[in-house]
């Protein structure tokens, strides 16, 4: 038996052995007396009715009252005569088979019952194993005793007690076998629940199937979500994880170009190779450094940063967004198609960040279309409002979806020399996660579309989270 089990049946053997002790104990010393007690009071109501009666009811009813309550009544006028007055009592109770050898009714007894008093006398009555109890009352001259048979109670209660032990120990085995059943039923559950924690904090996230419609279910499964939520947060902080050794390395890539220029440009300077243009060089390349940095540390600071909601127009922040813009379009020759309704948007979230990807999304529409031509477009739907950027691109499909990654910059656009750090699409990323909102691009017959799903604002109220 498994220790549950074995402390399930001490306890409860225990609790049972307690109880038939205590029953036993109440069997030995009390029954007996509550018995004497219970026959004597009977014996005193009946005495009382036989002095309330009438003297010749009383002879005329003697038969129905032993046969009614089931007692001894004799009786025989009181005489001086001390010997020959018990004799005859003695004689009529063998007449009726209460052999009392030990009977006998002395003058004091005899001065008590005349005087009124009613006198009880408990009378051994030896081989029979039974004792006889009587009661005497004086009626109109007569001596009554009434008395009743009681068994000797110790012997009986012997009996029932030894009988009690066999059925304590009967009831012990069946309880030895019940709770073996049953823990072992309890048990198996819990073992599987122990070896699935075990799992788990080998970070092996298994699932308990426990079925029994009772707690142990409930805890399953409740060990089941957080084994199912410990997953999804190990996975994605391996992935997380991955991701920075891989954004390390990048960085580390990054700086490494620029400073091997640098020391490149600086030693021919050293060794007087220098054609006019390699402090030029060297310059271009720390800018390169210093921009790189910068971006990294607005990066890490948008990732760190709690996000302070608010409720704004959102054409209102593309509009300051684009005036920012508005020389370097008309510089390009740029065509730009605005394509919105003539009244604000309101969106509630973090507006300087949502700034940030505005401005992103703008200013590489400007940098790498195409055609000259960016389109923009403000849908207002029933629970959100669609943003689209949109230009002309000469991107190839295998590369699109890795344009979120950071410092992913294409070959076309790096031949260029347009493009930055290549982090920009990945702090719009960030933000958007961020905020949960929706957002993805879409490569359709040489035009690329940026798209953004700003959830309605919920109300014009300051809110921070
Ligand atoms: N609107 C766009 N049209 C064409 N290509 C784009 C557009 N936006 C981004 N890209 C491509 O995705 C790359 C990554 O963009 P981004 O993360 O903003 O970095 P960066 O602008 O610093 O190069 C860019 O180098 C460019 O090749
Ligand atoms: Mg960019």
């Amino acid at each position: 038996m498994n220790r549950l089990g074995r402390k399930f049946a001490v306890t409860i053997s225990v609790c049972i052995i307690c109880i038939f002790t205590f029953s036993m104990l109440i069997t030995n010393y009390f029954l007996p007396r509550y018995y004497v007690y219970r026959v004597n009071q009977d014996l005193n109501a009946i005495s009382k009715e036989i002095t309330s009666m009438g003297y010749n009811d009383f002879i005329n009813s003697v038969a129905d009252l032993e046969k009614k309550y089931n007692l001894t009544i004799v009786y025989e006028p009181i005489s001086s005569d001390e010997a020959s007055f018990n004799w005859s009592l003695r004689e009529q109770l063998a007449k009726k088979r209460m052999t009392l050898n030990k009977f006998w009714v002395t003058k004091e007894t005899l001065r008590d019952v005349k005087s009124g008093t009613r006198v009880n006398k408990l009378y051994d009555q030896g081989k029979l194993k039974s004792s006889f109890l009587s009661s005497f009352v004086e009626k109109d001259g007569l001596f009554i005793v009434v008395g009743v048979s009681i068994v000797h109670f110790h012997e009986t209660a012997y009996i029932i007690n030894t009988f009690t032990l066999y059925v304590l120990g009967f009831a012990i085995l069946v309880l030895v076998v019940l709770v073996w059943v049953w823990s072992r039923k309890i048990t198996s559950p819990l073992q599987e629940l122990a070896d699935v924690s075990k799992n788990i904090a080998m970070l092996d996230f298994k699932k308990a199937e426990i079925r029994t419609n009772d707690e142990l279910e409930e805890l399953a499964n409740s060990i089941n979500t957080m084994s199912d939520a410990l997953k999804a947060a190990h996975g994605d902080l391996n992935r997380k994880n991955k991701n920075l050794k891989r954004f390390m390395s990048d960085i580390t890539h990054e700086l490494k170009t620029p400073l091997s220029l640098i020391k490149a440009y600086s030693v021919g300077i050293q060794d007087g190779l220098d054609d006019g243009t390699y402090v030029h060089t060297i310059l271009k390349q720390t800018d390169n450094i210093s921009a790189l940095l910068d971006e990294l540390l607005e990066f890490s600071r948008i990732e760190r940063e709690e996000l302070h909601k608010e409720s704004f127009d959102l054409v209102a922040l593309f509009q300051h967004c684009l005036a920012k813009h508005e020389i370097e379009i008309q510089l390009k020759g740029t065509h730009l198609a605005i394509q919105k309704e003539d009244k604000p948007l309101w969106i509630t979230a973090d507006r300087g960040k949502i700034e940030k990807v505005l401005n992103n999304l703008l200013s590489n529409a400007i940098k790498y279309t195409q055609n000259k031509k960016i389109g923009i477009r403000f849908e207002e739907k029933e629970h959100e409002i669609l943003f689209t950027v949109e230009n002309g691109t000469n991107i190839k499909e295998t590369e699109i979806n890795k344009i979120w990654e950071p410092f992913y910059v294409t070959e076309a656009s790096r031949s260029k020399d347009r493009s930055g750090t290549g982090l920009g699409l990945t702090i719009v990323q960030s933000i958007l996660n961020r905020h949960q909102f929706d957002y993805g691009v879409i490569l359709c017959e040489g035009i690329i579309q940026f798209y953004v799903s700003f959830p309605k604002r919920v109300s014009s109220n300051t809110k921070s989270s």
